[in-house]
Order: structure tokens, then C-alpha cells, then sequence
């Protein structure tokens, strides 16, 4: 009997010590590339997580669901809205069909270098846009970073506009991609990120656009033969929190959120720096064929998106895109 009771204390015992001293509060973070080390979303969600748990002495924890694991883009940010999906990092891919405004970051050849994109993201400009996420039910706490996107296919390098001609080129399911891409006489097709490796490799889809964070990460150059380095426009990211969990929170708590979204987006860039240092040797390596556009074929894009350029121009306030322009 005493030799009983004995077991039953020291089971209370371990149970109540292995128990949180606090409850938690889960934060399932969705991302469509690799865990990390091995993505720009992989480590900014780890540093995310780190500071977060760190100085909440774990009363939030953490779960990741990396390589598309909740689905599309567009899916987890719905999910992100219902609440379904606590936190998520995520491309502009589907942001203009939530705040149509954001589209403006994605015209294409509007950001000079990252120093100019990180700038204009993360002043005045940058953090109005993200306060915009307030009205359609999503917390967009900081612009995270993919880097430029370049052009990768199965059929020719790309040296000019003619050079895209009919292609089947998968966009993401963005209007300001897509309609670029038209003017310059692509054949593209907008597609969810999940379905696009399989398109490739079927062959219904000649190529794709991505920055070299993502061609490294995810090993294009598996079903991918040419590389373009046409930096055609800048992709921008973006750190989300569901209003149902941001509202239950402390106005601490919220304040440690943005720190460790701030540090997640640091994590995120380094990431960038260093792929945009070595990937195009990591890609050539890897048998890709790989060129680069000059300043002059560069400006031949630009001049065939003449007519696309107009359309933006009526869909966004001129005024603002001159800021972006403007800004040093
Ligand atoms: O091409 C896309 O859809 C995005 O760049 C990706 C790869 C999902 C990362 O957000």
C-alpha cells in the first residue's frame, strides 16, 4: 500500500513538474519552400520562432509546415484569415487579390537593386502598404524578401523579347506577372506553386520565373536546362499573423511578434545575399546553362513592356510609383 501511494505522488509528481507552468498557444506557421537551413523561408521562420519562444519563455509555440505542407499560397493566406493557420511567410504570388494596392511592388524592372527594394519596403511606403492588410482580415507585420526573379526553361537562353515568343511559361497567380508577360508575347499560365514541378517535368509548361533563393533551394535545375538572368522584377515577401490569434494577444506579446518578425526578415535577407553571391555558380555546377542579360537587352525588355507599363499606370497612383522610383 505505502509502497503504492509512493508511485501514485511521484507520478503526480513528474506529471505536474513536465506540465507548462503557463498555457501555450500553438502558431502553425505554413511556407512553400524547405525547412531550414535549406530556404529563405525555412530560416526566417526559425528565427521567427526563436525569439518569439525565447521571450515568451514558450507560452507560444511553434510548428512548422514547410514545402507547401498547408497548401497553395492562396490557401494558407485564407486559412490565415479564418484562423485556421496561425502565421505564414508568403510571396506577393496572391497578395494583389487580397489588397490590391501591394500589386504596385510587383511591376516589373521598378526596384533598382535590393538596397533600393529594402528601402522603399521598409519606410514609409512599405510599412503604409503592410497597415493595409488590416481591412481584409490578415496582421502583416514585415516585408520579407525572395530576391529578383529570373527566367528558367526547357526550350532557349533568352537573349530578347522575340526570344519568349509562345512560351509556356507558368506565372504565379498574379495579374501584374501576368499581363507582362502577354505584352511580352509569352504564352504564360498563372499556376499555384505546388503544381509546377510536376507541370515541368509532364511538359505541359516550358519554364517558370523564380529568384535563384528559390531555383537553389528547390533544385530547378533537376527538370530545368536554361537560366536567365533577367531580374525582371523584384519579389517581395511577407511575414502574416491571423487576427484571431493577434487580438487574443497582450500588447507585449504583440510588440515581441514584430521584433522577431524584424529578426526573421534579417535571416530571411542574409539568406538572399549569400544565394544571390554564390548561386549562379551553384547552378552552373549543377549543369545548368546559365546567361545573363545586359543593360542594353535589359532596356529592349523594358521598351516591349511599353503597353503594359500604360495599364499600370491606370491601376496604380502614379504619384506612388514615382515615390518608389524616387526613393535613394
Ligand atoms: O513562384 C512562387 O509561387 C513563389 O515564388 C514561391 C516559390 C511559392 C515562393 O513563395
Amino acid at each position: 500500500m505505502t509502497v503504492q501511494r509512493t508511485a501514485l505522488f511521484g507520478a503526480l509528481a513528474g506529471a505536474l513538474l513536465a506540465a507548462p507552468l503557463h498555457a501555450q498557444t500553438e502558431i502553425k506557421i505554413g511556407y512553400a519552400l524547405a525547412a531550414a537551413p535549406d530556404s529563405h523561408y525555412g530560416v526566417g521562420a526559425q528565427r521567427w520562432q526563436e525569439v518569439v519562444e525565447e521571450r515568451t519563455d514558450g507560452r507560444y509555440v511553434f510548428r512548422h509546415f514547410p514545402s507547401s505542407g498547408l497548401g497553395g499560397e492562396r490557401e494558407v493566406i485564407e486559412g490565415v484569415q479564418l484562423g485556421t493557420v496561425e502565421a505564414t511567410i508568403v510571396s506577393s504570388g496572391t497578395l494583389a487579390n487580397f489588397v490590391e494596392e501591394a500589386g504596385v511592388f510587383d511591376i516589373p524592372f521598378l526596384f533598382r537593386d535590393l538596397g533600393h527594394a529594402r528601402r522603399v519596403l521598409d519606410g514609409p511606403i512599405g510599412q503604409d502598404m503592410l497597415e493595409k492588410f488590416d481591412d481584409v482580415g490578415l496582421k502583416a507585420l514585415a516585408w520579407g524578401e525572395q530576391g529578383f526573379r529570373h527566367i528558367t526553361n526547357n526550350r532557349n537562353q533568352i537573349a530578347s523579347p522575340e526570344d519568349l515568343a509562345g512560351m509556356r511559361l507558368r506565372t504565379m497567380e498574379n495579374p501584374i506577372h501576368l499581363q507582362a508577360f502577354q505584352t511580352l508575347g509569352a504564352a504564360p499560365t498563372p499556376m499555384a506553386w505546388p503544381e509546377v514541378i510536376g507541370a515541368l517535368q509532364q511538359g505541359t509548361i516550358d519554364g517558370q520565373e523564380n529568384p535563384l533563393s528559390v531555383i537553389v533551394s528547390v533544385n530547378l535545375n533537376d527538370v530545368q536546362e536554361y537560366l536567365t538572368i533577367s531580374g525582371h522584377v523584384y519579389s517581395p515577401a511577407i511575414l502574416l499573423v491571423s487576427p484571431m490569434v493577434w487580438d487574443a494577444m497582450s500588447e507585449e506579446d504583440q510588440e515581441i511578434f514584430r521584433e522577431a518578425a524584424a529578426e526573421a526578415v534579417e535571416a530571411m535577407r542574409g539568406f538572399v545575399d549569400e544565394v544571390e553571391e554564390s548561386g549562379l555558380e551553384t547552378l552552373r555546377e549543377r549543369g545548368m546553362d546559365v546567361a545573363e542579360l545586359s543593360a542594353e537587352d535589359r532596356a529592349a525588355f523594358q521598351e516591349a513592356l511599353a503597353p503594359a507599363y500604360e495599364q499600370y499606370y491606370q491601376s496604380y497612383d502614379r504619384e506612388l510609383i514615382e515615390a518608389i522610383i524616387a526613393t535613394e
